[in-house]
Formats: C-alpha cells, sequence, structure tokens
C-alpha cells in the first residue's frame, strides 16, 4: 500500500537536520510533508494499536479508527477472526461506514448499495444481471482491502502496513510489563473496555501530546487554577467520588520537592514511564476503604498474597507505548492519540474493567477520567490550551529550535535505556531520537 507523494518529502538528511540532542526544529511539529513521512514510516511501518478485543467480541462488531494516514474498520468475521480493513468500497472509492463503533453483519455503501460482510468480502451487488460476465463476487478486487499484518497481546490488538514486520514483542519490548500489569490486576484475568469513551480533538501535532505525557514539570504551573479551589475545599467536599476528584487535583499542586522520588524512564523505540509516583502521595488507596479491601480480597484470593502485592506494587505511571497509546494500569485508564493532520489529533480515553473486581473499581476509574481526561476536565482542558499554544507558536517561522534541554547533563543510562529524575526533559528527547531513527530508515 504505497501512496504516491503529493508533497515534497524531506530526504533522510533534512529529517537529521531537525534534531540534535537536545532540540527540535519546529517543522517537526509543524510541516505537512514531515507529517506525511512520519504517516508512512512511524504510523505505516510500526505496529500501532487499533483496538482492544472486548469492542470485537463477537462476530459483526466493528471499531473505526486510523492506520497510516487510511481510516480502518477492526472487526470480528463470522468466522470469528479479527480483521482490519481499509473503510473504502472497492466500487468507486466512497468511504463506506461513519460509525465509530457497533455492530453490523453488512456493511452496505450508501452509494450504489454494494454489501461487504465483516470480513471484507463482497457479499452482493443489486442489479447483478447489468455486470459483465466476468464480474466475480470473490474476486478480491471487489473486496475490501485488508492489512495483512495484525498481531494481539493479551487483548490488544496492533496492526501494521509494514508487510514484513519484526515480531510485535520486539516493538513492545518492556512495555508489556504495563499491559499485563493491567490485565493481571483483574481477579478473573481478563480486562473488558467500558462500552464509551471520552474523544478530544484539539488543533496540534500529535507529538505535543506524546510529550505533555511525559512532562513532570508543567502541572504546578498548567493546574494551578484548579489546585487552588482543591486546596480550599473542606476535606469531605467531594463525598460522591471518596475525595477523589479533590485529590487528583491536590497532586497537580505538587513541588518538585514532592516529585523528588519520582524516576522518568526512557526506551529504545520511543517508550517512556514515570515511576513511583503517588506511592505515598494523596492518591494511594486508604487502608480503610472497603471497596478496595474487598477487591484486593478477590485478587488474593486468585492468585495469593505474594502475587497481589507484586501486581498493587506496581505504580508507574503514565506507561507511553511508542507512538500513540499511554496506558495507566493502576487506574485502569487508556489513552490513545491519532494524528488527522499536521496540527489535528484526535485523543480518546477509556477504562477498563477488571473483571472479577467490585463494579465500585470501574466507576472510580470513571470518576479520575472525569477528572482527569474529559473534555471538561479541570486538568486535560488546561493541557489542551498550552498544546494548542505550542502548535501556534510552531506554525509560523518566528525561531525555528524547540528547547527540551532541562536535565540533559544529568541524565543516566542502564541496560534497559535511559533514566532520569523528574525535572528532566528526558523522555522527549528518547521520543525525538526514536522519531529520527524511525523516519530516516529508507526501508521497511
Ligand atoms: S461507491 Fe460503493 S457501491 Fe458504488
Ligand atoms: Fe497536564
Amino acid at each position: 500500500m504505497i501512496e504516491p507523494h503529493a508533497l515534497d518529502i524531506p530526504t533522510a538528511d533534512d529529517i537529521r537536520g531537525l534534531v540534535r540532542p537536545d532540540h527540535v526544529h519546529r517543522r517537526a511539529y509543524a510541516d505537512p510533508a514531515v507529517f506525511q513521512l512520519e504517516q508512512e514510516r512511524i504510523f505505516g511501518r510500526l505496529w500501532i494499536y487499533v483496538a482492544h478485543e472486548s469492542q470485537v467480541k463477537k462476530p459483526g462488531d466493528f471499531v473505526r479508527t486510523r492506520l497510516g494516514g487510511h481510516e480502518v474498520l477492526v472487526t470480528r468475521g463470522e468466522d470469528e477472526k479479527i480483521n482490519v480493513l481499509i473503510n473504502r468500497c472497492p466500487h468507486r472509492g466512497a468511504r463506506l461506514c461513519m460509525v465509530d463503533q457497533g455492530t453490523s453483519r453488512l456493511f452496505s455503501c450508501p452509494y450504489h448499495a454494494w454489501v461487504f460482510k465483516p470480513d471484507g468480502s463482497l457479499s452482493s451487488v443489486p442489479h447483478r444481471q447489468s455486470y459483465p460476465a466476468s464480474f466475480d463476487l470473490n474476486d478480491p478486487i471487489n473486496h475490501m482491502q485488508r492489512i495483512k499484518q495484525i498481531q494481539t497481546y493479551r487483548g490488544f490488538i496492533f496492526a501494521t502496513l509494514n508487510e514484513n514486520p519484526a515480531p510485535l514483542l520486539n516493538h513492545l519490548g518492556a512495555m508489556t510489563e504495563v499491559i499485563d500489569n493491567l490485565v493481571d490486576r483483574a481477579p478473573d484475568g481478563e480486562v473488558e473496555m467500558g462500552e464509551s469513551y471520552f474523544s478530544v480533538e484539539y488543533r496540534g501535532n500529535w507529538k505535543l501530546h506524546m510529550e505533555n505525557a511525559a512532562d513532570i514539570f508543567h502541572p504546578s504551573f498548567v493546574h494551578a487554577s484548579s489546585v487552588m479551589p482543591a486546596r480550599k475545599a473542606p476535606a469531605n467536599a467531594s463525598i460522591l467520588d471518596q475525595d477523589q476528584t479533590r485529590e487528583m487535583l491536590l497532586a497537580n499542586g505538587f513541588g518538585f520537592k514532592e516529585w523528588e522520588g519520582i524516576q522518568l524512564n526512557g526506551l529504545p523505540g520511543g517508550h517512556a514511564y514515570m515511576t513511583n509516583i503517588y506511592s505515598n502521595g494523596v492518591l494511594v488507596q486508604k487502608e480503610a476503604d472497603t471497596i478496595a479491601t474487598q477487591y484486593r480480597a478477590a485478587l488474593v484470593a486468585k492468585v495469593g498474597e505474594e502475587r497481589t502485592a507484586e501486581i498493587l506494587g506496581m505504580n508507574r505511571f503514565n506507561n507511553i507505548v511508542y507512538p500513540n497509546l499511554i496506558i495507566n494500569a493502576q487506574y485502569q485508564q487508556m489513552r490513545v492519540a491519532t494524528p488527522i493532520a499536521v496540527d489535528r489529533t484526535l485523543v480518546r480515553i477509556y477504562c477498563f474493567r477488571l473483571k472479577g473486581a467490585p463494579d465500585e473499581m470501574f466507576h472510580r476509574s470513571v470518576r479520575f477520567l472525569t477528572t482527569l481526561g474529559s473534555p471538561a476536565s479541570m486538568i486535560f482542558s488546561d493541557d489542551i490550551e498550552m498544546l494548542e499554544r505550542c502548535q501556534q507558536g510552531l506554525s509560523k517561522d518566528e525561531g525555528p529550535w524547540v528547547d527540551f534541554s532541562r536535565g540533559f547533563d544529568s541524565d543516566r543510562r542502564d541496560a534497559n535505556g535511559m533514566l532520569s529524575g523528574a525535572a528532566s526533559e528526558m523522555p522527549m528527547r528518547v521520543q525525538f531520537q526514536a522519531w529520527l531513527n524511525y523516519l530516516t530508515a529508507e526501508a521497511a
């Protein structure tokens, strides 16, 4: 599936000229030709998360998303197999499905009513007799185009346009640990995505969001407007949510001293995460919390005390699976960033149910999401404002470079990757090194 280039695609040398060890050129965020190259070499070649198996449980279930600049449908066929199909009618090219998720045993094109099965094969065409004798319903040319490479890791479905990819596990590397942790938190060993999710589209480049998720430096400035009222609120102000909202807002008011125990981790391939966050902060579950106690007991009953302590003890935050996924296992949440244009990004934010856990655990996750990541959130809306302001500043030739030098002198390296303290911009440097490698690799 190679597209002819509409724009003058930058050469490898052009791209190298955009990344310095601690600076990045504004064109990385604002040049449509760079964006097109990213679509081809990052979102077209890497394993990209496309859906969760619980969203396509039964034949006909589908999810609409994007892969390497193409709109795709992830479907469950009648044979129970998962398909990833280009959302395009092979007759005259019309987009077939305009719904984001649902169930449909057949997909009918709105233009001339060619009808497709969930596996993309052509089921029928109206007025069959007017087509030539050679017209064959079974000819793949008349089927929706299939993405050949699909792999699943513990319920998370990834796909790539790369015809000859390295195994998914190579790409995920140590980030499998956070997917494992999310799933292992379920007493019945399975998670299920909530039926609904939040969607936010902002007018900025996708990388701004992935950087923001690794940026511990900004909350006390950007989110100050919600920290102040939370500080003034009485301790039982948010009785409906067990004080969860107030505590989350307060956490953003932590000063540098409180962040000191946090370690940032940057991995090859552009992945990153924070450790020790909230390990003894305001978001730690209280011992007197009956729901948490019930949930813990359910997990202990299935996996034992020692394993439970190990599972619940993992407190990594904002696990960034490059290029588009952010997982928070302990809050049963995930964000997926989808680039739409060089200056437009769609973010979808999901909660997971832990099978075998009290329902209230899911409700807490939803409330946490509402506080942190919904379009009306007092937190994410502030972040979006910053991402859009950055895009505005980067879109004009008012200065070529973006500075990522904070913490540069104190970055450390271990066998797994890079380490730094909370104040460092190391994760962004790791992301841009990976970006550079992906964009300058000629062959898939
Ligand atoms: S474009 Fe789909 S049936 Fe004609
Ligand atoms: Fe933020």
